[in-house]
């Protein structure tokens, strides 16, 4: 006998060639065939013994009925419960996010949802999920429906990627970083899926897989679907994007998240004025999904949550923020009505940079009755060079009167390369003066503390330390739901958008008191402002 060849365990195996390959598909048809051979001779052998066995029943018995030859039942497969997982599957908007209590059925209608295009060759999906063991539960889920629905389907475990016997492909991978959005340049899909879309702290990743979503093929829809739990480092923009703008379960013109106005097409576009696509909410609730609701069990384990996530898993609210930094915040003691603020009484400005992201600039007062701070103006931007912004800061304080300082995160003043102004030092230029915040070490921890400080009601005074104008919309959407961080109890998830929370601090921090009889005499008008260092300009 010819010894065995040894497999190296170390060296890779060889590809096949494409002889070997055609060989190993010859021997795979022939060995199904084999069977559905034996498997019909054996069906043939028990027609014939039945045939042999018949009884004529009409002989025995004349009232004899033949029974009515049952029709075979088509096997169901999948059939979407009643309520928010079929208005999630016969939804006909671009955009629509399934949203809300857990065990809705949210991520098995994802799987199930693109399947209906899979007779198309030109059919492209791609799914994703944040990590990489998340998506194994997708991938098993897809596994026990995707081969039922279509024999033939194919799960490519190397590529990550199912194809259909049309051509059809769902391609299911995860995303975890916004940076490894660039794996999908210059692709182009049909479909596009995120599971748990606010474990994204930022909507990045979202707004450019939609550049991806295209077709050349006029019979096939593109389609952009997203399911969440509330909750998680991109409650708030999730929460901006799809629910805020509109009643639940019903349609609306997509609107751009930072300044709430409906996206439209540009002058000139033959669709000038049109809104550019719709967006939907269909929010889930666990009694929509009998699979798991009848049992009763997961709803007791929800029961039994602490409040917060009770409120997010079972009842799917939005309104209330996973593990909130500031759960004493209160709409009814901290939001006041704007009023014209005295230009006697001391005003400052915090400002936290971003320029990819967020700048936020928050406008203080302190009432000098109570020596209450009051957050009387924000300014949330994003993509504004520190010029423009020293612009925007000056205009909008035109008739503030004197404004006392202001804070800017204290990382502008580094220096960007070896030649050039630091961005701090650009906008002083300009005229829009800054002092640096502390950034020293246990200053944000400081800070929250401070935050809850100033967020406590003053029993004498009947009043918070800190209030703020109802115009302030931005802050008041964020502060209440910003999110602890997971690894520092002490401090705030940073990975949430943070930027009008870091001003905050900075604002506060500063040390603010309301202005003395005996400060400098007041010019109203005229700027007190005179730097105490002439290269920070403070
Ligand atoms: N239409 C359906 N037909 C059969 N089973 C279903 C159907 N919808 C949901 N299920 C079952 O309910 C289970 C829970 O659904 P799913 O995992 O989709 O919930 P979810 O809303 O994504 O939950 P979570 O919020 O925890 O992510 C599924 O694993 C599946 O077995
Ligand atoms: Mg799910």
């Amino acid at each position: 006998m010819k010894p065995r060849r040894k497999r190296k365990v170390t060296s890779p195996r060889k590809p096949l060639t494409l002889e070997e390959r055609e060989l190993l598909k010859a021997r795979k048809s022939h060995k199904s065939a084999k069977l559905s051979l034996v498997h019909a001779q054996k069906k043939i052998a028990k027609l014939e013994k039945d045939e042999e066995e018949h009884i004529d029943y009409e002989e025995v018995n004349p009232n004899y009925e033949e029974p009515s030859v049952q029709k075979e039942q088509p096997s169901i497969l999948f059939e979407p419960n009643k309520g928010p997982q079929t208005d999630f599957l016969a939804a006909p908007e671009r955009e629509v996010l399934y949203g809300g209590a857990a065990g809705g059925g949210k991520s098995f209608a994802l799987i199930v949802d693109p399947l209906r295009y899979c007779t198309n060759s030109n059919f492209n999906a791609l799914i994703l999920r944040r990590t990489n063991d998340e998506l194994r539960e997708l991938i098993h889920k897809s596994q026990e429906i995707y081969p039922k629905a279509f024999p033939g389907a194919r799960w490519m475990e190397k590529k990550s990627q199912w194809t259909f016997p049309s051509g059809a492909r769902i391609w299911m991978t995860y995303l975890e970083q916004d940076k490894d959005v660039l794996r999908y340049q210059g692709q182009a899909f049909t479909y596009i899926g995120v599971d748990e879309l606010t474990q994204y702290s930022t909507p990045y990743a979202w707004d450019y897989l939609r550049s991806r979503l295209r077709t050349a093929d006029p019979t096939l829809p593109v389609y952009m679907r997203a399911t969440t739990n509330p909750g998680g480092p991109g409650h708030l923009w999730v929460k901006k994007m799809f629910i805020d703008p509109s009643i639940p379960n019903q349609s609306f013109a997509a609107t751009d998240i930072s300044t709430g106005k409906v996206l439209r097409y540009p002058d000139k576009h033959s669709r000038a004025g049109e809104s550019l696509f719709k967006r939907r909410f269909i929010p889930a609730r666990l009694a929509d999904n009998p699979y798991l609701s009848e049992a009763g069990d997961y709803e007791a384990m929800l029961l039994s949550l602490p409040e917060v996530q009770r409120k997010q898993l079972l009842e799917g609210s939005w309104d209330i923020a996973e593990g909130a930094a500031f759960g004493e915040f209160r709409r009814d003691r901290h939001v006041v009505t704007s009023f014209d603020v005295p230009n006697s009484w001391r005003k400052f400005r915090a400002c936290d940079y971003g320029y990819s992201s967020y700048t936020g600039v928050l406008w203080f007062t302190v009432d000098p009755s109570t020596d209450t701070l009051i957050v009387y103006r924000e300014l949330y931007v994003t993509k504004v060079t520190a010029k423009e912004l020293a612009y925007m800061v000056m205009e909008a304080e035109e008739g503030d009167g004197n404004i006392s300082y202001g804070v800017l995160d204290s990382s502008l003043w580094h220096k960007r390369g070896d030649t050039g102004p630091s961005l701090a030092e650009q906008m002083i230029v300009e005229g829009c003066r800054w002092r640096p915040s502390d950034r020293s070490k246990g200053s944000r921890v400081a800070g929250k503390n401070e935050v809850h400080r100033r967020l406590q009601i003053d029993e004498d005074a009947d009043r918070a330390g800190l209030e703020i104008f109802d115009s302030c919309t931005n802050l008041i959407a964020q502060l209440p739901v910003l999110p602890l961080s997971k690894v520092n109890p002490e401090d705030v998830d940073t990975k949430a958008e943070d930027h009008l929370y870091d001003a905050l601090r900075y604002g506060i921090m500063s040390r603010p008191v309301s202005r003395s009889i005996f400060d400098y005499p007041i010019d109203k008008g005229s700027s007190q402002w005179a730097p105490a260092d002439a290269t920070f300009g403070y």
